[in-house]
Formats: structure tokens, sequence, C-alpha cells
């Protein structure tokens, strides 16, 4: 199989155990980035199966949309039963570096607010230690420079996302040579408390609960290793 085929299978078991536990009423929150792209695609013939979905960037809203999926704001949902997205990399506690595709703000906010955060990856993302993928951080745009120095003073070598702005009018900067992130959520705290960062992409004070892992051998449920 090759990645896509990977992202794919991933996407089909997150399908199956979304819709094992879904009735019409179900919200479904919906990340971004090509593996959610596919469970979007495979969700489009059931969407009678579920209430609504809430997306996580005007990109997935768009697919969504195209597919004829509800799309909810999320203030005017009850609660998210089950959120899924992608990740850049995820370690053995659940934890995981996204922003790759710059939607972070917005997934950690549908992270946040889910019952379930379902992540769904193919085994390219599968890591022991988080940050050679290059840490995304969002920045307000009159902050980039100050939290670029803040950045440096924290060992990392922060790279500006020119010509990149956020669904939320933001810039990103991606904070490489942090490898290894440890523990990452004491980083995730600290990079909170610059003033100008409106979020970074380290998802480990809230992790996922559970790992759709698309390998060689098959799609492997994993839940997270306490720590
Ligand atoms: C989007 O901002 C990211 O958090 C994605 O979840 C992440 O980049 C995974 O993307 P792929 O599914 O395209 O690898």
């Amino acid at each position: 199989m090759n990645a896509d085929q990977f992202k794919q299978a991933a996407a089909q078991a997150a399908l199956d155990y979304c819709l094992a536990k879904a009735d019409t009423d179900t919200v479904i929150g919906i990340g971004t980035g090509s593996t959610v792209n596919h469970f979007i695609r495979l969700l489009a013939p059931h969407r009678g199966r579920i209430g609504a979905t809430v997306a996580s960037s005007e990109a997935s809203a768009a697919l969504l949309r195209e597919h004829h999926i509800p799309v909810a704001d999320l203030n005017a949902v009850d609660e998210v039963a089950i959120y899924v997205d992608g990740a850049d990399e995820i370690n053995r506690e659940l934890e995981m570096i996204k922003g790759g595709g710059g939607a972070l703000t917005r997934e950690k906010i549908l992270a946040a607010v889910a019952r379930e955060f379902v992540c769904i990856a193919d085994q390219s993302k599968w890591v022991d230690h988080l940050g050679r993928f290059p840490l995304p951080v969002e920045v307000i745009p009159m902050a980039r420079s100050h939290v670029g120095r803040q950045l440096r003073t924290l060992g990392a070598n922060p790279v500006w996302r020119q010509g990149t702005i956020t669904d939320n009018g933001n810039y990103l900067i991606d904070a490489h040579d942090l490898y290894p992130i440890a523990p990452a959520r004491a980083l995730e705290e600290r990079l909170n408390n610059i003033p100008g960062v409106v979020c970074n992409g380290l998802f480990a004070l809230r992790p996922a609960d559970l790992l759709l892992l698309a390998r060689d051998s098959g799609v492997e449920s994993i839940r997270p290793r306490p720590h």
C-alpha cells in the first residue's frame, strides 16, 4: 500500500467507529488534512446517519458542503461527540504535533470540546519522541518578531511561514530544532504564556483518546500509555 492508501484505511476505520456510536443527533468534529479528506469522502454516503459536523477549517467545511454533509457552527451545537483528525506526529501517550496544514487553533478548540478525540494516521506519523516535525505556532501578526525571539530563547529555530494567513487572520511560525520535546505538556504551557501566541501545535494537555494507526499489518487501535 502507498501512503495515501494507509491514510484511507485509517479513515475507514474511524468511519466504522463513528457510525457504530452515532445516531441522527450526533455531531462529529472534523479535522483538517489529507487523511481527514478521506474521512469526509467516505462519510458522504452515510451522512443521513449523523446529525451534523463541525469543521476545524474553511477547507474542510468546503469539502463537507461539496459532499452535502451538514456543517454546523460550533456555538450552535450542545456537544461534539467525537472529533476525528490527523496528526503530523504522535507518540505513545497520544500526544501530538499538529498544524502542518495551519488549522491548529480551531483543531485545538474542537479537541477541547469533544467528548472523544480519535486520531487517524498512517505509520509514518508514529514517533518515540515529538519534535522532528517543526512545531507550528499561530501568532498575532504584530507579535511575530517578539514570538520569534522568545522561541529562540527556548532553543528553537523559528521560521515564519511567509505568505500564509490562517483562517483566523494570523501568521504562522514553524519552530524547528526542538527535538526531543519532553515533557510536551510543559512546553505547550510555556508557549501558551508568550504574549502574542494564539495557539501552538502541541496537543499534549489534551491528547487523543484513541489512535487508529494504519500499518502494514492493518489498522491498529491504540489507547494512550499513562504518564
Ligand atoms: C492540520 O492543520 C494538521 O493538524 C493535520 O491534522 C496534519 O497536518 C495531518 O495532515 P495529513 O493528514 O495531511 O497528514
